[in-house]
């Protein structure tokens, strides 16, 4: 598929970062900003359902441009709206969304591996999310990136055999030290789908790919090595092959800290991390994080801005007051902009 043609894009701030180049500024966007603390967001889910609106690109596309129009010139990407379930659902499983996610037959030993698909077409069972790339792309119009995004195996591998969320993940987990075999066979599978499905979403119009990995923090360091690494190796550099313009960064939640950035003696782009509660403090506790998180990120680059991505460390929640968030994205504008 060849890519298609696009309006050029005005603002580069996301993509320079992310290449770990120096900004006058940080760029900034939030994990869910399109999300049911907006209005309008819940407005239209009042009428139609969450998988629903994923599957339907103009609604996923009005979705999409809602805080873009409402934080205009604020924001400095868009996130397609979707969700890291629709793999799963393109492997043959069923998910709904009620309130949280829910599957209704989740994998219970290896032997339920056998009931899924051996093939997935990914251009049939994920073209929606493409059609949606593409339409937003053009209504972007250039004025931000356009943000697509997966979820890492091993964390589509816990939704898949829990249900759901789960606190202890511990069916999950067993599975790794009981079918280590079949679990790498599985994360395999998840990882040919998920590195199709970012090719896909790059020729359909998508600028830089997110990879969320939220488990990753329930992995010892070891079974990290083990269970996720290997496969989020593969979908960046099989996702992202050959297609110039197009990084992965990777959202490992709750993986041990990395304060200054430096990986191998290599500077690399930090993205986050201000806590999501935070937005719920107040405008003095607002503007006194996000003060105080700039001058970490700029002392760790030696006074620079540089290599930095401004994001809550997690999805913004529903009772946030947007005007609370207009005000992060004001003080990010300000306090991390080097004079
Ligand atoms: O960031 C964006 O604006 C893009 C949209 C987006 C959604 N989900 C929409 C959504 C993205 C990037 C995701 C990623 C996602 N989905 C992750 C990885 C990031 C993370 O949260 O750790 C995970 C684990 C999921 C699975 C999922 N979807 C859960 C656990 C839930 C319920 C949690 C909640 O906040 O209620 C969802 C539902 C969901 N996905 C909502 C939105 C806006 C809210 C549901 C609704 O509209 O009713």
């Amino acid at each position: 598929m060849a890519q298609a043609q696009f309006p050029p894009l005005t603002n580069d701030l996301l993509l320079r970062a992310a290449r770990g180049e120096q900004t006058d500024r940080a760029p900034v966007w939030v994990m869910r900003q399109a999300g049911r603390y907006l209005p309008e967001f819940r407005k239209i889910r009042e009428n139609h359902e969450f998988f629903e609106v994923c599957r339907t690109p103009d609604l996923a596309t009005e979705i999409t441009m809602q805080p873009i129009r409402r934080y205009a010139g604020l924001l400095d990407a868009a996130i397609i709206f979707s969700d890291i379930l629709v793999v799963p659902q393109a492997m043959g499983m069923e998910v709904i969304m009620n309130p949280g996610p829910h599957f209704p037959n989740p994998l219970n030993t290896p032997e339920d591996m056998e009931k899924l698909p051996r093939e997935v077409d990914v251009e049939k069972e994920l073209g929606y999310v493409f059609e949606a790339l593409t339409l937003t792309r053009k209504t972007l119009a250039g004025q931000v990136p356009l943000i697509g995004f997966s979820g890492a195996p091993w964390t589509l591998m816990m939704y898949m055999i829990e249900g759901g969320g789960s606190q202890t993940r511990q069916k999950s987990k067993t599975w790794l030290f009981k079918y280590p075999e079949a679990s790498k066979q599985l994360l395999e599978r998840i990882t040919d789908v998920c590195v199709r499905y970012l090719i896909g979403q790059v020729n359909a119009g998508a600028q830089l790919l997110q990879i969320f990995d939220s488990n990753a923090g329930d992995l010892s360091p070891y079974d990290f090595s083990k269970f996720a690494l290997p496969y989020l190796k593969r979908i960046a550099d099989e996702g992202s092959r050959g297609f110039e313009g197009a990084t992965t960064p990777c959202h490992p939640r709750d993986v041990a800290r990395l304060t200054d950035g430096i990986i191998d003696g290599r500077t690399i782009t930090m993205q986050g991390n201000l806590d999501p509660v935070v937005l719920y403090g107040g405008k003095e506790a607002i503007e006194r994080e996000v003060k105080r998180m700039c001058k970490a990120f700029q002392d760790a680059r030696g006074g620079a801005c540089k290599a930095w991505i401004a994001n809550l460390g997690h999805g913004i929640t529903p009772g946030v007051d947007p005007e609370d968030m207009k005000f992060f994205l004001e003080c990010v504008h300000k306090y991390s902009a080097v004079s």
